[in-house]
């Protein structure tokens, strides 16, 4: 049974760039994340995750860390992110940090040093081969930022593997020193206050040590990416991984109360199969279905209905409907729908995570490609591959720039933030911000919605998803139309109440034997 607070816990993504600028150079920052803890508070956020702060050169946008142990000056220092730790613990909320332990950037000095000669003894830190006899890459492993993933390296002559891009340099897990070393960056943390850690492609972390070719994808077609048409299984999911998951949890466990999550896009069998491996409630890998099923209620509810019951009691199930590499979910879905997904995701049994601003309903931007930042944009042109458009400033009110800087922010705003911002949403009774808040309101104060067991419903009705949470004899209802017009449904037999609809106009309403939904509306009753 669940013996630890994370089960509870609401968790918030922050783009830590892309968040509140306090000092006015167009980039938000750890002091701007403090000013805004008492809005999180207010929203009922429980923990935080940080997108990487560490020292960076900012070619990824801090996945590249040159400095496990510094924060980067964009976002302030040591003694500010000690500060922002203990003002969000003043306030119950905990602190998740990223934690990209595939590779370092380019300019990390492990990597200086390994790329200095061949008997460097940080040589086999990273992973080096020689060039084939016709000087061509050791293999056909490609990088998911395009390309071959492995780069020539003038000075030996060796080429170096790289996942991501050619300044991420992948990092050797076969070496114990490696291992430990990184171990011990998380104790470090972990030391300083920290709650856990989101692991950055925790899946990727050991290689095949035959460094065969992967197989092409039979069903790849040119409109993916180039990563995509090869099959990943000599670079991912081995079973060295797994295991590694279980060592970095342990480490994880040393201290009290902490959590790991990791981020992993793969099939609920794999996702099952990870939960044992590791075998605590301080782990969960996050669950992708919302954002990679299609959005349909035949689709949703079979991974929901057998993820809950393969999860089960034991350990905390996840529900995910964006963060800073996918498509923002109102952009996706449309308002109606993504007001639904929310629903859902706040409902369900375990740990939602919300990326910033999707409590707005925040939108993708669009950016012209010479103004694109992203690597993935820069080095695939042409394509539409780009994650500048959900990393956009957060919207905080209608001042010149949103609230967010006193100067042109690095990223645009969204053109409705005059509209769309926290200021206004906090007024409008029935916006998005009021929805999200509301809803995480009932989770806290009905013991079903928090600890209550999922009674998945079958309603015979292709456009309805319904469930009813259980918490000894207290019940809640949750009714979701996916379709654009009204849909009657037979409630399960009870006395039922509404308490809310996503369209936030309807409150205490005794319902009979039926209830009709209107399109794309979901509704919270209680019994
Ligand atoms: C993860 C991050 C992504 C980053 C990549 C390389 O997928 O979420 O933003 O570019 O890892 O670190």
């Amino acid at each position: 049974m669940v013996d630890n607070t994370w089960g509870r816990r609401v968790v918030y993504q922050i783009y830590p760039r892309s968040f509140k600028d306090s000092n006015g150079d167009g980039i938000g920052d750890l002091n701007g994340i403090a000013e805004k803890l008492d809005y999180l508070k207010d929203l009922g956020i429980d923990a935080i995750w940080l997108s990487p702060v560490y020292q960076s050169p900012m070619r990824d946008f801090g996945y590249d860390i040159s400095d496990y142990y510094d924060i980067d000056p964009i976002f302030g220092n040591l003694s500010d992110f000690d500060s922002l730790i203990k003002k969000a613990h003043g306030k119950d909320i905990k602190v998740l940090m990223d934690f990209v332990p595939n590779h370092t950037s380019l300019e990390h000095p492990w990597f200086k040093e390994s790329r200095s000669s061949k008997n460097n003894p940080k040589r086999d830190w990273y992973i080096w081969k020689s060039p084939k006899k016709n000087g061509a890459a050791p293999n056909n492993w490609l990088s998911q930022f395009g390309g071959s993933a492995w780069e020539l390296d003038k000075k030996t002559h060796e080429y170096y593997l790289h996942t991501f891009d050619v300044s991420q340099p992948d990092l050797n897990w076969r070496n114990p020193q490696v291992v430990e070393e990184i171990l011990n960056v998380m104790r470090y943390w972990m030391k300083r206050g920290v709650d856990g850690f989101r692991v950055d492609v925790a899946y990727y972390l050991f290689k095949d040590p035959f460094f065969r070719d992967e197989p092409h994808n039979p069903s790849y077609s040119d409109h993916h990416m180039q990563y995509d048409s090869l099959l990943h299984i000599y670079t991912s999911a081995l079973p060295e991984t797994l295991n590694m998951l279980k060592t970095l949890n342990n480490v994880v466990n040393e201290f009290d109360d902490r959590f790991m999550v990791c981020e992993i896009y793969t099939f609920l069998h794999e996702i099952i199969n990870l939960y044992k491996i590791v075998n605590h409630q301080s782990f969960a890998p996050f669950n992708f279905s919302f954002i990679s099923l299609p959005w349909n209620v035949t689709e949703q509810k079979k991974f929901i209905d057998e993820f809950d019951e393969l999860v089960g009691h034991d350990y905390f199930p996840t529900y995910v409907l964006g963060n800073h590499d996918q498509s923002r979910i109102a952009a996706k879905l449309g308002e109606g729908a993504a007001r639904i997904a929310a629903l859902l995701q706040l409902t369900l049994r375990g740990i939602p995570f919300i990326y910033y601003g999707e409590e707005l309903g925040m939108q993708d931007v669009e950016i012209p490609e010479e103004k694109a930042k992203d690597p993935m944009a820069v080095n695939m042109k042409g394509f539409d591959f780009g994650r500048d458009p959900q990393r956009t400033p957060m919207q905080w009110d209608s001042s010149k720039f949103g609230g967010f800087s006193d100067v042109e922010p690095w990223l645009p705003l969204e053109k409705e933030f005059k509209e769309r911002n926290v200021a206004s949403e906090k007024k409008d009774k029935k916006s998005f911000l009021n929805l999200y808040k509301s809803i995480i309101n009932l989770r806290k104060t009905r013991k079903s919605l928090d600890e209550g067991k999922l009674i998945p419903l079958d309603f015979k009705n292709p456009n309805v998803l319904g469930f009813v949470r259980k918490e000894k004899e207290e019940k809640t209802l949750i009714l979701a139309n996916f379709s654009e017009e009204n849909q009657i449904v037979d409630l399960p037999e009870d006395n039922w109440k509404t308490i809310l609809s996503t369209r936030l106009d309807v409150e205490n309403r005794e319902e009979k034997d039926q209830i009709l939904l209107r399109p794309s509306e979901g509704i919270i009753l209680f019994s």
